[in-house]
Formats: structure tokens, sequence, C-alpha cells
């Protein structure tokens, strides 16, 4: 059954890619991911270097936005310590797969409950650079698989990747992303962690899934 659905994801995301540089491999990127699910696959794990903060959650993220952010860490574009070590140990190839497993990884039932309205202070500020055009609807659907699904992440986990857009000259923290950038200085960090706080509420894709639920 579990590897029906990975094969199945595998075709899936396959399709998405007009051009694949390399071919996924969901099943080979299980395998790849022992390296990630000391941190990734245990719920409500803290990260405590440069900042605490619970690691985000990664199974039933956009494929192509995990490589992205790989492909970020690894180039400098992102700061972050361990994972910047971690991409510079992975390759293309190894990148690929990952991110076809983790897309396809612990998929649940699409939740029919409605989503959390934002108080009206909250929806100002969405509307103010408009997030949903781009994050899409109820933030977890975005209009391009190279952005990330964002409801329903960790509260502490975006306010950092939000704080990240802010910092620069940092050798530890920060964020390039041009497009975030812009969008993030709109707003002091206190309407930031407001944001944070009311996406995170809101239900989504993104899992954490321990080990034990798919050996
Ligand atoms: C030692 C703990 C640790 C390990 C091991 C680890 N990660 Fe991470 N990962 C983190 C933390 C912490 C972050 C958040 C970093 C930041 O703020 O940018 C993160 C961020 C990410 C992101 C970006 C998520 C987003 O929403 O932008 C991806 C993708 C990711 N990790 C994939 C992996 C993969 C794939 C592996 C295994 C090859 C892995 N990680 C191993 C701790 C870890
Ligand atoms: C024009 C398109 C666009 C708009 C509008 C936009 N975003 Fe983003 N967002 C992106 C892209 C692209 C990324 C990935 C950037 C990166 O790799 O750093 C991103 C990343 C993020 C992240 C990091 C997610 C993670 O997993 O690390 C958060 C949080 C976020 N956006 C929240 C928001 C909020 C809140 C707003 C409104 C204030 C907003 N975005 C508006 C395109 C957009």
């Amino acid at each position: 059954m579990n590897k029906l659905i990975l094969t199945a994801a595998a075709i899936a995301s396959f399709h998405v890619f007009a051009q694949p540089a390399f071919a996924q491999d969901a099943q080979a990127g299980e395998k790849k991911a022992a390296m990630c699910i000391g941190c990734h696959g245990i719920p409500g794990y803290q990260a405590s270097f440069p900042e605490v903060h619970k690691v985000p959650m990664i199974s039933g993220q956009n494929a192509k936005y995990i490589v992205a952010s790989l492909e970020a860490y690894k180039k400098g574009d992102r700061k972050h310590p361990t994972m910047d070590a971690i991409a510079q140990s992975l390759s293309e190839q190894d990148m690929a797969d990952l991110a076809a497993f983790y897309e396809g990884h612990g998929k649940a039932p699409q939740n029919a409950g409605k989503p959390a309205q934002p108080s009206p202070e909250v929806a100002e500020l969405l509307k103010k650079a408009n997030c949903a055009s781009c994050h899409g609807e109820d933030y977890n659907k975005p209009i391009d698989p190279s952005y990330p699904k964002i409801a329903g992440q960790h509260a502490d986990y975006l306010y950092v990747a939000l704080k990240a857009y802010h910092t620069s000259n940092n050798r530890l923290i920060g964020r390039n992303n041009a497009i975030m950038a812009g969008m993030a200085k709109l707003y002091t960090l206190s309407e930031l962690k407001k944001i944070s706080k009311y996406l995170a509420s809101l239900d989504g894709d993104l899992r954490t899934v321990p080990e034990s639920r798919f050996r």
C-alpha cells in the first residue's frame, strides 16, 4: 500500500516537471531520508542553533520547493549552519529523490474543516502584501510548485523564516530571496509574529511523520 502511494506520487510528480533534469525516485529518496529523520521525523523536535524553534515540517511540501530550498542552502542564499552542511553533501540526484519522497510522504486525507478566519487585524496585514496571491488558496496551494505551502507550518519556524528576510550581514542567519525579502520588509517583527500564528493555525498538507509510521 505504501509502495503504491509512493509509486503513484513519483509518477504524478514526474508529470509536473515537463523536462526533469533528473528523474526522481521516491523509493531511493526514502532510503536517503535516513539522514533527515533524526530532525524532520520527530514531532515537535526543536532546533536550538542559531535560534530556538521547531524544525519545519517537510512531509507533504512541494517537491520543487524542497529542491529549491536545498539548492539555496548549498549556494549560501539561505543560511543555516546545519542545513548548509547537509545540503553540501547532497547531489542534484539526491535532492530530486528526497524531494519526491517527502512530497508524497504522509499525505493525509484532505481536511474538510473550514479554514480559521483571521482576526480583522491579521486580515488587513495579509491583504497588504496579498500573501495568498502566491501562497494560494488557504495558503496550501501555491501558484507555482517552487513556492512553499505554509498553512499549518510551525508558528515559531514561520516567524524565524520571515524574520530571516529582514536580516543581513549575519554569518549564521539570513535568506536572500528577492521576492520574499520585499514582502517581509513591509512589516514589523511583531506583525510578522501575528501573521505566523494565524498561518500555523490553518489546516494544510504539511506533516511531521514519525519513522515508525512508515516502516
Ligand atoms: C540536525 C537537524 C536536521 C537534519 C538532520 C536535517 N534537517 Fe532539514 N532543517 C533543519 C532545520 C533546523 C531547518 C530550518 C532551517 C532554516 O531556518 O532555514 C531545516 C530546513 C529544511 C528545509 C527547508 C524547509 C522549508 O520549509 O523551507 C528542507 C527542505 C530540509 N530541511 C530538508 C532536509 C533533508 C532532505 C534532510 C536530510 C537529507 C534534512 N533536512 C536534514 C534541521 C535538520
Ligand atoms: C510574489 C509571490 C509571493 C508573495 C506575494 C508572498 N510570498 Fe511568501 N514566498 C514566496 C516564495 C517564492 C518563497 C520562497 C522563498 C525562499 O526560498 O526563501 C516564499 C517563502 C515564504 C515563507 C518561508 C516558508 C518556509 O517554509 O520556509 C513564508 C513564511 C512566507 N513566504 C510567507 C509569506 C507571507 C506571510 C506573505 C504576505 C506578507 C507572503 N509570503 C507573500 C512567494 C511569495
